[in-house]
């Protein structure tokens, strides 16, 4: 994952910015500024690499109906916990905490943290996020953290937007078993997002051979650990993590439905709806 000068992941900037355009409420505090010309700057290029492939989606428009169904999901699930990892500059935490009976930890690497925490400290109406007691900022990495000693507790929905398309499959397995884990004990629902390659829109023959260049001439990979799994090996991988129920919400096929915002831009983004059964 690329990185400012504050190891503060790059797209997660160009994320904050997004929620900042399409008017998320208290994105307007949340977001950096520093994101907006980032933001600007990725869309222009994001133009270009359209112009070469047509079929590919508006990169803000997919963002914001994932993050808009995730929403969605997240308040038909009706949980007063909420574990948000890889939460970056989300501004959900700040909406959904607005409710004190709802309980909001957002966890990301130490570096996020510490500038989340900044970024809210400089406006009143950050400082007042922060001052919530139902509103907490948890330093860690998903790799690495035992999810049943630090959250086990009342029913919850674990979220994690925008993360998995960075981690191998063996990174995502030790994930999914570790929130599976932990619903299996407490209850609730995890909501991620996850695209994989056989769902991405096919490129052209001059972007076939730009992608050929970059991959084999220039041997540069990209961020993104794409493998070769469709989403019923995903599926496959999430019930052998555990999870008895997983569906599939593709959010071109629920936008309209769903009243999701600019819902008339054709968009593809997978999100998985996963639970795993308590014993009885
Ligand atoms: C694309 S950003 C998404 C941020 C946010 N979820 C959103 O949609 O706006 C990816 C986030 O994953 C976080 N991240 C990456 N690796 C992580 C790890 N191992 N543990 C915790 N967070 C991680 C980054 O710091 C960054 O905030």
């Amino acid at each position: 994952m690329d990185r400012n000068r504050d190891n503060v992941a790059v797209s997660a900037l160009y994320t904050a910015a997004t929620w900042r355009w399409a008017g998320f409420e208290c994105a307007e505090f949340v977001t950096p500024a520093q994101s907006l010309p980032l933001f600007r700057w990725v869309n222009r290029v994001q133009s270009l690499y359209r112009w070469i492939n047509p079929a590919v989606y508006s990169l803000p428009h997919q963002l914001l109906h994932r993050h808009a169904a995730i929403d969605k999901l997240l308040a038909d699930a009706g949980l007063a916990r909420v574990l948000e990892l890889a939460a970056g500059f989300s501004a959900r935490g700040s909406r959904c905490s607005r409710d004190p009976r709802c309980q909001y930890i957002e966890f990301d690497l130490p570096d996020m943290i510490r500038s989340k925490r900044e970024q809210l400290a400089a406006s009143a109406d950050g400082r007042a996020v922060l001052a919530r007691s139902n509103f907490e900022l948890r330093a860690g990495d998903v790799l690495h953290v035992d999810f049943l000693a630090d959250f086990v507790g009342s029913p919850l929905a674990v979220l994690s937007e925008g993360l998995m398309m960075y981690f191998s499959r063996e990174q995502q397995m030790q994930v999914w078993r570790q929130v599976a884990q932990l619903l299996r004990v407490c209850g609730g629902v995890y909501l991620f997002d996850y695209i994989p390659l056989p769902d991405e829109p096919q490129r052209s023959g001059l972007g076939r051979f730009l992608h050929f260049l970059r991959a084999r001439v220039f041997r540069w990979r990209g961020d993104f650990a794409y493998d070769a799994r469709d989403r019923h090996e995903v599926r496959c991988d999430l019930h052998l993590a555990g999870f008895e129920v997983v569906d599939i919400v593709d959010t071109g096929q629920v936008a309209a439905a769903w009243q999701l915002p600019q819902a008339m831009v054709p968009t593809r983004t997978l999100i998985y709806v996963c639970k795993a059964r308590r014993p009885l």
